[in-house]
């Protein structure tokens, strides 16, 4: 199939890219670069073996959009693109909806007017909220306390609406937990910005000596050793979830979560970075992140049913690749 990967330059849609390449897929990316590099897609080209099309372009830009769509026959669109900084959201909310929600909506118009019937969302755990630990499709959503959680929540419901209006669209909404890890080339990885806020490129740069040491948020939850459990994924499992969800795209609005179904805690992790890396990572308990819920991990069944999709990669082979990115990253 030919398609569209907004976000392509991007941590999950370019190991996406390679996995979609791999499976024989035509790959043309839109990304505006405004959280990636042009070099990833030289990268992904280089580890697949083959060439991709790309536009700088912001998706937002529904003019741009229209050309784009008029001068490629897509097949299908995976809608990577997007701004996902939790604590920014709260400061910056306008800029989040507008990026987040307008993508959402110029990308559904255009596959409505173009006749591009299948459409693959990045959604995220967090529009579950403080939810019953395993998180399954069909619960109840909770509010989610950032407006990033709250565009991801109105995007859900934006495409819904419009697989309802219009029958031949075949809409996947894919909730990710804790994406990590990298590829094991170690070409393509996980780059933020500044100091990072999520737990693993935290690790990372501790254990390179960029960071002092970690401060682990809270070690007083109702958990196996008090501090934080999540579903951490490799983005490898997390790359392939795309392309298996793109093979079963159907009519109607299909809602998978992308996880391992097992929880993790910080410390547990922390301990497993030291111990596949064979590193030590200083850290401190500190109180509770604003925002942080105790356990969150996922029911994964109906992806392995409905997509034969699992996840199979382990809590060691995730340090293992996160490291082996971080060390070799000149950033
Ligand atoms: P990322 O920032 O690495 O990739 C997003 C890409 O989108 C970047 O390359 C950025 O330049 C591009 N982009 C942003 N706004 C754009 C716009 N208006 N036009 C064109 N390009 C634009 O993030 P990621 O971790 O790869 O996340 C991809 C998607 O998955 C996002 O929608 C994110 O919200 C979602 N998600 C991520 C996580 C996570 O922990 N990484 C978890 C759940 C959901
Ligand atoms: C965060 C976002 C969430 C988003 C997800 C994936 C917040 C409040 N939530 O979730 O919306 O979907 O990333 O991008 O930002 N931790 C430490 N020390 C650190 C960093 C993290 O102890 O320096 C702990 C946290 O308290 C948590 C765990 O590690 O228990 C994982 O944190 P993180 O990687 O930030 O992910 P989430 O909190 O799950």
């Amino acid at each position: 199939m030919n398609i569209l990967v907004t976000g392509g330059a991007g941590y999950i849609g370019s190991h996406t890219c390679v996995a979609l390449l791999k499976a024989g897929h035509s790959v043309v990316i839109a990304d505006n670069l405004c959280n990636s590099k042009r070099e990833a897609v030289d990268r992904i080209e280089e580890i697949a073996g083959k060439k991709v099309i790309f536009y700088k372009i912001n998706v937002t830009d529904s003019a741009l959009i229209d050309i784009l769509f008029s001068n490629h026959q897509f097949e299908g669109v995976i809608h990577f693109a997007g701004l996902k900084a939790v604590g920014e959201s709260v400061e910056k909310p306008i800029d989040y909806y507008y990026n987040n929600i307008v993508s959402t909506m110029v990308l559904t118009q255009a596959c409505v007017k173009h006749g591009v019937a299948k459409f693959v969302f990045s959604s995220s755990a967090t529009v579950y909220g403080d939810n019953q630990v395993p998180f399954v499709e069909t619960m109840k959503l909770l509010p989610t306390t950032n407006p990033y959680g709250e565009s991801k929540v109105m995007s859900e419901r934006i495409l819904t609406d419009a697989a309802t209006a219009h029958p031949d669209l075949a809409v996947t909404l894919l909730r990710y937990f804790n994406p990590v890890g990298a590829h094991p080339s170690g070409l393509i990885g996980e780059a933020p910005n500044g100091i990072p806020n999520n737990l693993m490129p935290y690790v990372a740069q501790v254990a390179k000596g960029k960071l002092e040491k970690l401060r682990v948020f809270g070690n007083d939850y109702g958990t196996i050793d008090g501090t934080g459990v999540r579903d951490y994924i490799h983005v490898m499992d997390l790359a392939q979830g795309h392309v298996d969800a793109l093979d079963h795209l159907a009519p109607g609005v299909h809602i998978y979560n992308l996880g391992t179904g097992r929880g993790t805690s910080v410390l547990e992790l922390v301990h497993a970075f030291e111990e596949a890396n064979g590193l030590k990572v200083p850290f401190e308990i500190v109180p509770r992140r604003a925002g942080d819920i105790a356990s969150c991990y996922a029911d994964a069944s109906k992806a392995e049913q409905e997509l034969g999709w699992k996840a199979s990669r382990g809590i060691v082979e995730m340090c293992r690749d996160s490291w082996n990115f971080e060390k070799n990253f000149k950033g």
